[in-house]
């Protein structure tokens, strides 16, 4: 189970710092309370190294929100798989529909992302997701479907830990709106079958999938309790300790059943 916090364009660094702080303080209260679960946050770029360093010691893993798909060169406020590593990053948020929307980002690109993520070791979370005009219209699935398919092209996973998906329906995005537990579950099947095409069902099984969208304390023990729900992509939970570990707590009784 994967507890992940996406920051997003939110927090300067006195505040990104204090917030990590109070995670890494939160987790050494609870003990043993969070032992089955693994953490991640992906604060902005510029905080990337002083969140490494208050978390050093504590059980949660530093990513990124983006990354370029070249080593280096004459990209104008990109920011390389290198550098990232660089800092002690090691994961990566990659084709959130925010990057997809507002800088047009598309599958192509995403699998480029993935693939140089890969050749420098860090973990691609790749988020994939329908617009409301494309549910309503039936075609959830299908959209999934082709943003794996084309976010995925060529990527090698032997390993369950290799990859992460993020399912986040665009609409319950920042909404207040969450998908339901069966929206949720029924969509990440589909995933599920999809990377067991691709990689085996052994490798697939464990493959983690989040979902994100509105995830909340209150919401968050039915979304995570379906059975292909292996975590989640938090947005603005993720912006105050006491909701970010709330869910953590949520996720932690539903692993206890
Ligand atoms: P939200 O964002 O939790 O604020 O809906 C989730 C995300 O976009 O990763």
């Amino acid at each position: 189970m994967l507890i992940a916090g996406n920051w997003k364009m939110n927090t300067d660094l006195p505040r990104g710092v204090e917030l990590a702080k109070a995670i890494a303080d939160g987790i050494d209260d609870a003990d043993s309370a969070f032992d089955a679960i693994d953490f991640a946050v992906c604060p902005p770029f510029v905080h990337l190294q002083a969140v490494g360093e208050v978390l050093e010691d504590h059980p949660v893993a530093v990513g990124a929100q983006d990354v370029h798909s070249e080593d280096e060169g004459a990209y104008t406020s990109d920011v390389s798989a290198p550098m990232l590593t660089s800092v002690g990053c090691t994961h990566v948020i990659i084709g959130h529909s925010e990057r997809r929307q507002y800088y047009g980002e598309t599958d192509g690109e995403v699998n480029q992302k993935a693939l140089q993520a890969h050749r420098h070791d860090l973990v691609p979370i790749i988020c994939v997701g329908e617009t409301i005009d494309q549910r309503r219209s039936g075609d959830a699935k299908s959209v999934v479907h082709a943003q794996l398919e084309g976010a995925l092209d060529g990527l090698e996973v032997t390993a369950a830990d290799d990859l992460i998906i993020a399912y986040e329906p665009v609409w319950a995005i920042g909404t207040g709106e969450s998908a339901t537990p069966e929206q949720a579950q029924d969509m990440h099947a589909v995933i599920r079958e999809d990377l067991a095409d691709r990689y085996g069902a052994d490798v697939a099984s464990d493959i983690e999938l989040l979902y994100g969208g509105s995830m909340k304390p209150h919401n968050a023990a039915d979304l995570l309790s379906q059975p292909d729900v292996t975590g989640g992509l938090i947005g603005s939970a993720s912006l105050e300790a006491e909701s970010f570990l709330g869910i953590a707590e949520e996720a932690a009784a539903v692993l206890e059943g």
